[in-house]
């Protein structure tokens, strides 16, 4: 099932809040080499880094994906086209981002993009492998959620993207960062990943999450 990308061990991070530190803690838990950028020099995260994911690494932007072929793109939505349009080509770029009118301003095309947000990041990155994940849960309850393979009460985490070997890599780090993993199909799809929809927030388990992405895809038209 799993394509080996994700085996690498490497990961890079970019933008150290609180959803990224959080990634950074459950990878570095989890055996990764971690890198993690905020949108300055390193040296302006370098405690944060040190206090909230010890074993991390800060570096530049640049750096981080000079580092890894997977790389977490958790930065506010309204900030992503600060970012080079080839800045991720080739990579595989986890769009962990959700649009938050308060956080990110009233945006129309954010609000209403109707195959997702991450259509837009792949628009913009048109060079990298986008996958949605890891934006459904809150970092506190991802923090606090995640378990071994195999625990008992295990919950799930989906992807979404149409490069399905990315998407069977972000499957793996999925498995690996400590969730069930679940397949949710093209990029498209991962509109149903996004806030409002029927996953955002709740901690459910990996057969309770295929089974509402699957409710979710009968009610698109059919193209
Ligand atoms: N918070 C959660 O529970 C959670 C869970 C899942 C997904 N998310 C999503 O993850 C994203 C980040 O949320 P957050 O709560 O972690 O936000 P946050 O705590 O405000 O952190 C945002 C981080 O992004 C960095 N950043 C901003 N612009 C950047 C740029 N151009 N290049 C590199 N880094 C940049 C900031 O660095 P500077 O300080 O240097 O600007 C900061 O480290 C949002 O899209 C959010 O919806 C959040």
């Amino acid at each position: 099932m799993f394509s080996g990308e994700a085996t690498e061990r490497r990961l890079g991070i970019v933008g150290a809040g609180k959803a990224g530190t959080a990634f950074a803690r459950a990878a570095v838990a989890a055996g990764y080499d971690v890198a993690i950028s905020g949108s300055g020099p390193s040296d302006r995260i370098e405690l944060i880094v040190e206090v909230l994911a010890p074993g991390a690494r800060a570096l530049t932007t640049d750096e981080v994906v000079a580092y890894a072929g997977v790389i977490v793109l958790a930065i506010p939505m309204h900030r992503f086209r600060q970012l080079r349009r080839d800045l991720f080509a080739g990579k595989i770029l986890v769009d962990a981002m959700n649009y938050w009118d308060e956080i990110d301003g009233v945006d129309g095309p954010f609000a209403t993009a109707p195959a997702g947000t991450s259509m837009l990041v792949q628009e913009w990155f048109p060079s990298a492998r986008v996958v949605k994940s890891l934006n459904h849960l809150g970092y506190f309850k991802f923090e606090k959620s995640r378990r071994p393979r195999g625990t008992p009460g295990r919950i799930g985490m989906a992807a979404a993207g149409n490069d399905r070997s990315a998407v069977a890599a972000v499957l793996e780090l999925i498995d690996i960062l400590g969730f069930d993993a679940v397949d949710a199909g093209n990029l498209e799809s991962g509109l149903a990943l996004q806030p409002g929809g029927p996953i955002f927030g709740a901690g459910h388990s990996a057969k309770e999450l295929s089974s509402l992405l699957s409710r979710e895809a009968a009610l698109l038209p059919a193209n």
